[in-house]
């Protein structure tokens, strides 16, 4: 008898570019989408960081290749794009994921410095490195584009404007070219990550991030990396080829918890 279900749930045999690769969501995205089977391109400011995951990820079995690429290095992409795709002969993937977080008071002296950085390595990056992209994503038969926001992308933190801003500018990137692209078969789809034990918020003092979940979030819990890989990977399936332009909440609930 013919199977009704026809769309594949694999990713094996695919390419991947992950940005902000060495720590945190890029670093679990960067491992579990070489468990399954991708070949994945791991990016991120230093040689060392980038050393490290290709080795573990070569450890557990899997592919990667490693570039040092500053996202906010306008030329970067391009170059790291091109020799990524001659060494591996194809792109399917890109997941928008490197960050930093900057807070910053409206009449803070440094304002200005806070706002042009957090745009252009939160945002204005993400254009790049799609526009790298694009060319081989044109020729992949499941092009996917992941771009990772926040719960920042939707509310907003006292004193978080420069972060705030640039994590709705990515939504609304992501939902403009998913209309653009969307005729060519590229999807583009967005994540918005609640609270996660990353680098990022490793600062963070265990027992505000308890309470903090607690009081937030639905599961009552900082939720790990890996929780949100997966929730990038079910986007860059093939099977997900009618979903664009959504944006995903990976946060506990947070955002749909009001007591
Ligand atoms: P992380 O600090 O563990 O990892 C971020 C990575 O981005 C680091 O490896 C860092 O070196 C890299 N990076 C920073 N600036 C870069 C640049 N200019 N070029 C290339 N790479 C650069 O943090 P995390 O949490 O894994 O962050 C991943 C994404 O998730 C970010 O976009 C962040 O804004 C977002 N996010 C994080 C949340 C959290 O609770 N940790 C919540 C919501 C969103």
């Amino acid at each position: 008898m013919t199977r009704l279900s026809q769309l594949s749930r694999s990713i094996e045999g695919r390419v991947t570019l992950v940005t902000g690769a060495a720590s945190g969501m890029g670093r679990a995205t960067a491992h579990l989408f070489a468990d399954e089977g991708a070949s994945v391109i791991v990016t991120d400011l230093t040689q060392d960081g980038v050393d490290a995951v290709v080795a573990e990820i070569a450890g557990a079995g899997g592919t990667a290749a490693g570039w040092v690429l500053d996202v906010s290095d306008a030329d970067g992409a391009e170059q790291v794009v091109t020799e990524a795709v001659d060494r591996f002969g194809q792109l399917d993937h890109v997941v928008n994921n490197a960050g930093i977080s900057r807070f910053a008071p409206i009449d803070a002296e440094d304002y200005e410095d806070h706002w042009a950085i957090s745009l252009e390595v939160l945002l204005t990056a993400h254009t790049r490195i799609i526009r790298a992209a694009l060319p081989h994503l044109r020729r992949s038969d499941a092009a996917r584009i992941v771009n990772i926001a926040s719960t920042e992308g939707w509310g907003a933190t006292k004193f978080g404007s420069p972060y705030t801003a640039a994590k709705h500018g990515v939504i609304g990137l992501t939902k403009s070219l998913a209309v653009e692209l969307g005729r060519e078969g590229i999807t583009v789809n967005c994540i918005c990550p609640g609270p996660i034990h990353t680098g990022m918020t490793e600062a963070i003092d265990d027992a505000d991030k308890q309470v903090f979940a607690r009081r937030r979030t639905a599961i009552g819990r900082y939720g790990v990396p890996e929780e949100v890989a997966h929730g990038t990977l079910n986007f860059c399936l093939p099977a997900s080829q009618y979903m664009t332009g959504a944006v995903l909440p990976v946060d506990g609930g947070l955002l749909i918890k009001n007591a």
